[in-house]
């Protein structure tokens, strides 16, 4: 029920490709580790499909229209926190607190960079990504620069976890749920 309200959302206002698979892999992602560290999987993954929301209609004001919209979709106050604070130094000032808004925050911006990665495989998939090639793709500030390193690591430090820790969790979440993610892409569109 949460999941369908979130996703009927998601798709309100959001209607490019890439940020619906963007939001489809931070929720696994998210629920992948919710399971992993003993929390509610469901609630982290509703945070993760929802955590962008505002991002493509209002990337000026992102995480701060959110605010609005989820209020008038009467999320609670937990929800609409651990959401704005993955943006916290950036676009707001809300400081993640929560073992899951520190998830949150340290996969956003890595998600990204390891999807950019497995593009470029000949596989094209994550499924057969090596620790040690990701370390290298994070140390190339050239590629894929638009992922920013300093968040991921700022992440891990909030997480109290190395960096080695956070990239091999992470990769072990996308590989666990690349399959069924292709799958909801393919019955979107
Ligand atoms: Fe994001």
């Amino acid at each position: 029920m949460e999941r369908e309200k979130a996703l009927k959302l998601l798709m309100k206002y959001n209607k490019e490709n890439f940020h619906i698979q963007h939001a489809l892999t931070v929720e696994e992602v998210m629920k992948w580790y919710a399971s992993e560290l003993g929390y509610d999987a469901d609630y982290w993954g509703i945070i993760g499909l929802l955590h962008d929301l505002d991002y493509e209609m209002y990337p000026q004001e992102h995480c701060i229209k959110v605010v609005e919209i989820l209020q008038s979709e009467n999320y609670d106050e937990d929800v609409i926190h651990a959401i704005c604070s993955h943006a916290y130094n950036i676009m707001v000032d809300v400081k993640p607190e929560h073992e899951m808004e520190k998830v949150l925050y340290a996969v956003d911006e890595l998600t990204g960079l390891i999807g950019a990665a497995a593009r470029m495989r000949p596989s094209g998939s994550v499924s057969d990504m090596e620790l040690k090639s990701l370390k290298k793709k994070f140390k190339d500030k050239a590629f894929a620069a638009g992922c920013s390193r300093d968040i991921i690591t700022n992440g891990a430090e909030m997480l109290g976890w190395d960096l080695d820790k956070l990239l091999s969790m992470t990769l072990e979440a996308m590989r666990a749920s690349e399959n069924h993610i292709s799958e909801q892409m393919s019955n979107i569109y």
